[in-house]
């Protein structure tokens, strides 16, 4: 059966997970209402059940949800199993419940961990990917290489670089079932970017690979300069050694300081802080977020010109 059947989707269109909170119901369920997959985002076992449960209120088709492992605990698990598809990132994939999963990867041999851990499909990311970044290599190559090493008839999805309906053609005629676009369905009215930020992509032309943005997080991510990074990164994306450690050493502590510590440490974040949070600006969160935090975004900012319903993305990107 194809992969597309198994998802019970009829577009070969998936909305990428945006963490943080970027990515709520009202983006899954327009994305999934449209004939695609929608993806739901958010921290936490009562947070995923509470957007599940208003996402399955606009739409009866199916909603995946998203779990990063360095984060997610047995309660998101557990809050997750009841979503139709979960995706899962960063980390050693291990089956955790008896649905469809899907593995998001940036390399052959986590692909192949992937395959052999039971997945039903991977993403794979490439390069050009906005948010946190997994890979070093272009999507279509990434996807080339991944295609070689698992049996021919196991489904890959293609993340990075997708804006346009070409760009999906491209990752379909490649051998992708699907294409997973997040930075274009970041620039959606329904996405919950605080609006200043959808602006400034707007405005932008180029992204940075940097791993600036990392307490409790040390990871390579792409975002959009700011003054954070005009702050840190003297004209290129290499982040100051002192940074660089602290973020290692506290990385283990941060991941599990209460909740309420991290909000004070979030609301306390300038551009001129030498410990900067992955989180982002929402339009429910800390404005100080647009200027001290990241602005995630993919390579395809440059072909961006607009900000449009999710309904329309998902029609304008159909093959
Ligand atoms: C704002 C933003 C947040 C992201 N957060 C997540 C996340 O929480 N989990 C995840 O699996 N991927 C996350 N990603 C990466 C996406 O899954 C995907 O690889 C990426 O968006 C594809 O590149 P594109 O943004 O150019 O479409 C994020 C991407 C963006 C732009």
């Amino acid at each position: 059966m194809s992969l597309l059947h198994r998802l019970g989707i009829a577009t070969p269109i998936v909305q990428a997970g945006m963490g943080g909170g970027i990515s709520r119901h009202e983006l899954a369920a327009a994305v999934s209402e449209a004939g695609g997959l929608g993806t739901i985002a958010v921290g936490g076992g009562a947070e995923i059940e509470r957007e599940l449960a208003a996402a399955r209120a606009l739409t009866d088709r199916p909603i995946a949800v998203n779990l990063l492992l360095p984060f997610a605990r047995r309660s998101w698990f557990e809050a997750a199993a009841t979503a139709d598809v979960v995706v899962t990132f960063w980390g050693k994939p291990v089956r955790r419940s008896g649905g469809m999963w899907i593995h998001q990867c940036g390399s052959v041999a986590e692909a192949r961990a992937a395959h052999v851990a039971g997945t039903d499909a991977v993403i794979v990311q490439g390069v050009e990917a906005g948010g946190h970044v997994r890979g070093s290599l272009p999507a279509l190559e990434l996807l080339d290489r991944i295609g070689a090493a698992l049996p021919p008839d196991y489904p890959l999805l293609l993340a990075g670089g997708i804006a346009e309906r070409a760009d999906v053609q491209t990752a379909l005629e490649a051998g992708a079932s699907a294409a997973v676009a997040g930075t274009r369905f970041l620039l959606s009215e329904q996405s919950r970017a605080h609006p200043e930020y959808k602006q400034r992509l707007l405005e932008a032309e180029d992204t940075l690979l940097t791993e600036l943005f990392g307490l409790g997080w040390p990871a390579p991510h792409r975002v959009v300069p700011n003054a954070a990074t005009e702050r840190w990164l003297a004209g290129n994306s290499r982040v100051p050694a002192l940074n660089r450690m602290l973020n290692r050493l506290l990385a283990p502590g941060v991941r599990f300081t209460p909740t309420a510590i991290q909000r004070r440490l979030v609301l306390a974040q300038r551009p001129e802080s030498r410990l900067l949070t992955p989180l982002a600006a929402t339009d429910d969160g800390p404005p100080n977020l647009l200027n001290a935090g990241p602005l995630y975004a993919g390579q395809t900012i440059s072909r961006i010109a607009q900000i449009r319903p999710a309904a329309d993305i998902v029609a304008d990107l159909a093959p």
